[in-house]
C-alpha cells in the first residue's frame, strides 16, 4: 500500500466523525442570527462599508506583502495608535486574525523554562499557542483562583509566569474573574494576558472591554483584542506596554512571516472604533437584550449559566440531540448553530445562543418559543 493507504484511513476517519455527529457541514446565513459575534451589528452598518470602500479605493485591495516589507501602510499604525488609546495600553499592534494574534503572543514571550498557565476553557488559538510554545503549560480549572495560586507555588522555579485566561469565554458566555487574577498576578509577580475577544467592543464606559470595566489595566500585561466580532470587521489588536509590542514586531513569526492585512480593514476599523466610542446607546441596547433572553429563558425553566454576556449556551449533552435542536430552530427562522466537540467537552454539546443589538424583544420572545417546542423532540 506504502503512500496510497491515507485515503482509506480519511475516510475512515470521516465515518467516524458522521457515526458519532461530528461531521460539520458548511452552511452560509440563513434567517434571524442567533449565532454570529457581530454582537454590534457592525460588520452590515453602512460607516463601515463606506469606510472599507474608500480604503480599497485608495490603497487597492491585498497589502502585497508583509508588514515589514511592503505590505505596510499608514493606516494600520494610525488604527493602532487609536485602538491603543482606547484600550489605555501604551501601544498596540495589528494582526490579521485573533488566531494569529494568540499565536503569536504566546510563541514570542514565554521561552524555555517558562510556565504558562492556562484556563481549561480557553479557545483553541490559546490552546495552539501554548503547544507551538517552548514553555511548560498548566491547565488549570476553569475560573479557579484558588486552584490557580496553588498550581503555581507548586510548579514555580526560575522561569517567568504568565497565566492566560479569556474575559468573556467563547463557549460558555460566563466571565473570568479578572479582579482576582489581577490580586494573585500582583501578589505572585507573574504576567497575565487577557483575551478580549468577546468583550472588546462591548463592556466599560468607553467600550474597550472587561479590563477597562474593572480599572485594571495597569495589571495586564498584554490584552488580545480580536477585531472580526463586536468591532464588526477582522484581524486582532495585541496591546501592552511599548518594549513588548516593539518585541512582537521584531520576533512574532505570525507577524513577520504573513501577508498583512488588506489595508481596507484598517480603513473600515477606524470606523469602527469612532462608531463604538461615539455613544453608549448600542452597548447598552446589546446589554439589555442579552438580559432579556436570559430572563426569558430562565422563566422558561431552561437552564443557562449565570452572567450577564451576549453568548448564552443552552446545553443539551448529546451531539445527536443538538443537532436535531439546532435544525427545528433554524426551519423556525432561527440561525443557531449546533457546536460540538471538540469545540466544547464531550457530553456537553449546546446551542451556543447569541444576542445582537439588532434583535428585538419580539423576536426573543418568538425565539425563546421556538426553543421550548425545539426542546420537546
Ligand atoms: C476567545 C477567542 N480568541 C480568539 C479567537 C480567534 O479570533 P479570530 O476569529 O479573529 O481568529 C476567537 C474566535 O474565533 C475567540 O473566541
Amino acid at each position: 500500500m506504502g503512500n496510497r493507504d491515507l485515503e482509506p484511513r480519511v475516510r475512515a476517519r470521516l465515518e467516524d466523525l458522521a457515526n458519532t455527529q461530528l461531521l460539520r457541514t458548511l452552511q452560509a446565513p440563513s434567517g434571524k442570527d442567533f449565532s454570529s459575534n457581530d454582537y454590534l451589528g457592525l460588520a452590515a452598518s453602512k460607516q463601515l462599508h463606506d469606510a472599507m470602500i474608500l480604503g480599497v479605493q485608495q490603497e487597492g485591495c491585498g497589502s502585497t506583502g508583509s508588514r515589514l516589507i511592503r505590505g505596510e501602510r499608514e493606516v494600520f499604525q494610525s488604527v493602532e495608535s487609536h485602538f491603543a488609546k482606547f484600550k489605555e495600553a501604551e501601544r498596540a499592534l495589528y494582526f490579521s486574525s485573533g488566531y494569529l494574534a494568540n499565536l503569536a503572543v504566546l510563541t514570542t514571550f514565554p521561552e524555555n523554562g517558562d510556565i504558562v498557565f492556562s484556563d481549561e476553557l480557553n479557545h483553541a488559538s490559546l490552546i495552539d499557542g501554548t503547544r507551538l510554545s517552548y514553555a511548560d503549560c498548566v491547565v488549570f480549572p476553569h475560573n479557579d483562583v484558588l486552584a490557580l495560586s496553588r498550581l503555581i507555588r507548586q510548579h514555580r522555579g526560575e522561569g517567568r509566569i504568565f497565566v492566560l485566561v479569556e474575559s468573556i469565554f467563547s463557549m460558555d458566555g460566563d466571565e473570568a474573574p479578572l479582579a482576582e487574577y489581577a490580586q494573585l498576578c500582583r501578589d505572585e509577580g507573574v504576567y497575565l494576558i487577557v483575551d478580549e475577544a468577546h468583550a472588546v467592543g462591548i463592556y466599560g464606559e468607553r467600550g474597550s472591554g472587561l479590563i477597562e470595566e474593572l480599572g485594571m489595566q495597569a495589571d495586564v500585561f498584554l490584552s488580545v483584542n480580536p477585531a472580526g466580532k463586536a468591532l464588526g470587521v477582522s484581524g486582532a489588536f495585541v496591546a501592552g506596554p511599548d518594549w513588548a509590542i516593539e518585541y512582537l514586531v521584531q520576533k512574532a513569526r505570525t507577524f513577520i512571516f504573513s501577508t498583512a492585512s488588506l489595508p481596507a480593514t484598517a480603513w473600515a476599523l477606524e470606523a469602527s472604533l469612532t462608531y463604538v466610542t461615539s455613544g453608549t446607546e448600542i452597548r447598552k441596547r446589546l446589554v439589555r437584550s442579552a438580559g432579556l433572553l436570559r430572563e426569558r429563558l430562565l422563566e422558561a425553566g431552561i437552564f443557562i449559566k449565570n452572567g450577564r454576556s451576549q453568548i448564552v449556551p443552552i446545553i443539551i449533552g448529546s451531539n445527536e440531540r443538538t443537532v436535531v435542536v439546532a435544525s427545528l430552530l433554524q426551519a423556525r427562522g432561527f440561525d443557531v448553530r449546533a457546536i460540538r466537540p471538540p469545540t466544547v467537552a464531550s457530553g456537553t454539546a449546546r446551542l451556543r445562543v447569541t444576542v445582537n443589538a439588532g434583535i428585538s424583544d419580539e423576536t426573543i420572545d418568538s425565539f425563546v418559543s421556538a426553543l421550548i417546542d425545539a426542546l420537546k423532540n
